[in-house]
């Protein structure tokens, strides 16, 4: 939606609708002739290459994955299958259309992964900001299916030319957000009266970038971002993670005051952390 508001270049989005996806958030772009939704698998060569040589688009942007911590925790099969095998599937049937492409076609195109600052770790308080030339330590499924990813796709670059950018972005938060993401949750939990959940002593540092930010950055990198770079994207907001809950809950009492005149805050209950490898 953001990036057709800003101009009018046709887009082709594949998305496979898992329990994270909802094409709902797409429907004012229902009868928009630049937006083709098709409902497939990053991992599907036969479907991307078909794609591919129908629509003939200058860039590949590849935002689907799967994202969630906790479930990476419980589930780390469908982490591998899509960050992992999906995002190997999906540059095969890319370098297969660029091989093929001739010029400055060839020349101008871009593959820009989409990945996440917790390749690099976590942070504690008195640690400076991530940066690109710091280590791989990715501590979490997600994480770690994540960090493989983008060395596939750094790999892809320097073994066989293909132009690849990513972008390692700190947490989003914004429309449409997911409800078990923590930002959506606190709020939610915090208006159904339930506990508002944090995990551990809440010191984990967290950077949240708004989503819309996130989308002009990826749009920069896009048209000036030089091939095999690794691009930093984050607010600079670095915090302890209770010092992000805490004010949703406390704006709460202003937007929605509870009948019984206890804030929100009082909701806020530390949960064991969650297993740290
Ligand atoms: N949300 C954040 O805070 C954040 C921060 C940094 C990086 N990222 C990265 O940004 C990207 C988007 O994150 P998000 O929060 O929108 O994730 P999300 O989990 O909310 O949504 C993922 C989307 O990908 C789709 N999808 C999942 N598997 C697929 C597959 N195999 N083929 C096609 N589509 C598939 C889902 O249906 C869904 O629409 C991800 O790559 C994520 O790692 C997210």
């Amino acid at each position: 939606m953001d990036w057709l508001a800003k101009n009018d270049e046709p887009v082709i989005n594949v998305d496979k609708l898992t329990y994270a996806g909802n094409l709902d958030t797409l429907s004012s772009l229902k009868d928009d002739p630049r937006h083709v939704f098709v409902r497939g698998d990053i991992g599907d060569c036969a479907l991307v290459g078909t794609l591919l040589a129908e629509h003939r688009p200058r860039a590949v942007i590849n935002f689907a994955a799967e994202s969630h911590v906790d479930r990476s925790i419980h589930g780390p099969g469908d982490f591998i299958q899509t960050n992992v095998v999906g995002t190997f599937n999906l540059l095969e049937a890319v370098r297969a259309y660029w091989n093929a492409l001739e010029g400055e076609a060839k020349t101008a195109f871009r593959f820009l992964h989409v990945s996440t600052d917790e390749v690099y770790g976590t942070l504690s308080a008195s640690d400076a900001p991530f940066s690109e030339t710091n280590r791989y330590e990715p501590n979490s499924p997600y994480s770690a299916s994540k960090a493989a990813s983008d060395h596939l796709v750094r790999a892809r670059h320097h073994t066989y030319g293909l132009p690849v950018l990513t972008t390692n972005c700190s947490n989003n938060y914004g429309p449409y957000h997911f409800p078990e993401k923590l930002i959506p949750l606190v709020i939610l939990n915090a208006l159904a009266g339930k506990p508002l959940p944090i995990y551990g002593d809440g010191q984990q540092i967290r950077d949240w970038l708004y989503v819309k930010d996130h989308c002009s950055a990826i749009r920069t990198v896009l048209a000036q971002g030089r091939p095999v770079k690794h691009i930093m994207l984050a607010a600079g907001t670095k915090k302890p993670i209770w010092m992000w809950c805490t004010p949703f809950a406390t704006s709460s009492d202003t937007l929605r005051p509870k009948a019984d005149g206890t804030g929100y805050a009082e909701q806020i209950t530390y949960v064991q952390d969650r297993p740290r490898p």
